[in-house]
């Protein structure tokens, strides 16, 4: 087989796996917990989470991902565990863990549907 056919074959079989997931709609354990994209829904969770603070509470910062699931659904929920703390404080101080809860729309709108300290 040339390549650009191996490369159709396996879009092909990534394609009928998201098919099957979307049936089933149940939750996957994210494998690259420092995947790019898994990254930046955290960092919109706890963006968006910040700009829904009072001015006198002092705003989150990521410190990392700690765990992670997604579910298909007309798009991709996401269930992430993640490590933030103050961003006044120093993240050797060691921060706290919170559930994320993204949604992401199939053109890539996320919307934050819960962000709830974790323990
Ligand atoms: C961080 O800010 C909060 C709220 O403004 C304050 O109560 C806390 O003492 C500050 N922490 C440090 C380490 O400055």
């Amino acid at each position: 087989m040339r390549p650009i056919t191996i490369l159709v074959a396996i879009a092909s079989v990534a394609i009928v796996l998201q098919a099957a997931e979307a049936v089933t709609g149940g939750w996957q354990p994210i494998k690259n917990l420092k995947d790019k994209h898994v990254r930046e829904i955290a960092e919109f969770a706890v963006i968006t989470y910040d700009s829904g603070l009072g001015p006198r509470i002092e705003p989150l910062k990521l410190v990392s991902v700690d765990g992670g699931e997604t579910q298909i659904v007309e798009g991709t929920n996401y269930k992430l565990l993640v490590t933030a703390t103050p961003a006044n404080e120093s993240v050797a101080a060691g921060g706290d863990m919170y559930q994320a809860i993204v949604y992401e729309s199939l053109s890539n709108v996320k919307k934050l549907v819960s962000f709830i300290p974790w323990d």
